[in-house]
């Protein structure tokens, strides 16, 4: 379970979180919302990038924001960004086994563990290829095989689908999907294509400017007339 409890986030005059809560027991949970609502904001302060002013974030009941930045991550957090971060002179390989370097686990035992989620994400073939060579699918493929070693317990995508054609963002759900089955953690994803979210995300939280305007079982969030006035302006908000 992730708890997020009353976070607030101020970028000078900007609030770019207002005392958000939400508790995402799902396996893979939505982020959603229109641009600026925050969802970065959310991520960044989970993953340490961004203070917050107040509140508080448990991840299975241990504090995180408590933790320096480095620590979440030896603590199972895992994340991928916007643009992806493919060092382009190194080998699928090699971008995904960076990951691991904090870890005391043998050489041996760490190859085996890159091979491995290679293989689930379909890599294992171009497992020696450098990054520069790499499809735009491949290198968010090899993304997701980053977040996947090492024990991860939350796994944080931002925007994943970004420029992936509508096979690649199947595939893609496919794997998301997978993963809680895989390693056992909890999965959030931001993304602005609904239909992936719907698809994947049992529940999901949804932001605008910076406060939540419904959370909750997926298809109840977006049959809310609140999240399609935020996210259409086309309905009247209702009362
Ligand atoms: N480092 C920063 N300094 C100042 N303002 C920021 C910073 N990061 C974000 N903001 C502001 O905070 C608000 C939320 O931004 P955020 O990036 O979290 O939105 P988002 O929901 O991820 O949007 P998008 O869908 O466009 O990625 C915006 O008004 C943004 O301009
Ligand atoms: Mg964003």
């Amino acid at each position: 379970m992730i708890e997020v409890e009353g976070v607030l986030v101020r970028f000078g005059g900007v609030i770019a979180l207002n005392e958000v809560s939400a508790r995402f027991t799902a396996p893979v949970a939505g982020i959603i919302g229109p641009n600026g609502a925050g969802k970065t904001t959310l991520m960044n302060v989970i993953s340490g990038f961004v203070t917050a002013t107040a509140g508080r974030i448990l991840v299975e009941g241990e504090d995180f924001l408590a933790l320096a930045p480095h620590r979440r991550a030896h603590r199972g957090l895992r994340r991928s960004f916007q643009k992806d971060q493919i060092a382009d002179d190194l080998t699928v390989f090699d971008n995904v086994l960076v990951q691991l370097d904090f870890t005391l686990a043998g050489g041996a035992a760490k190859r085996a563990e890159v091979m491995r989620m290679l293989d689930v994400v379909g890599l294992a073939d171009r497992a020696g290829r450098i990054g520069a060579e790499l499809t735009g699918f491949e290198r968010r493929l090899t993304d997701v095989a980053r977040c996947l070693v090492g024990r991860p317990r939350l796994v944080m995508f931002d925007e994943p689908a970004g420029g992936l054609s509508v096979e690649e963002t199947h595939r893609l759900g496919e794997l998301i999907q997978g993963i809680h089955g895989l390693t056992g953690a909890q999965t959030l994803v931001i993304d602005h294509d609904v239909e992936l979210i719907a698809r994947v995300c049992a529940e999901t939280l949804v932001l605008d400017f910076g406060r939540r305007i419904a959370f909750g079982p997926t298809a109840d969030v977006l049959a809310d007339p609140r999240v399609k006035a935020a996210y259409l302006g086309t309905e009247e908000v209702a009362p």
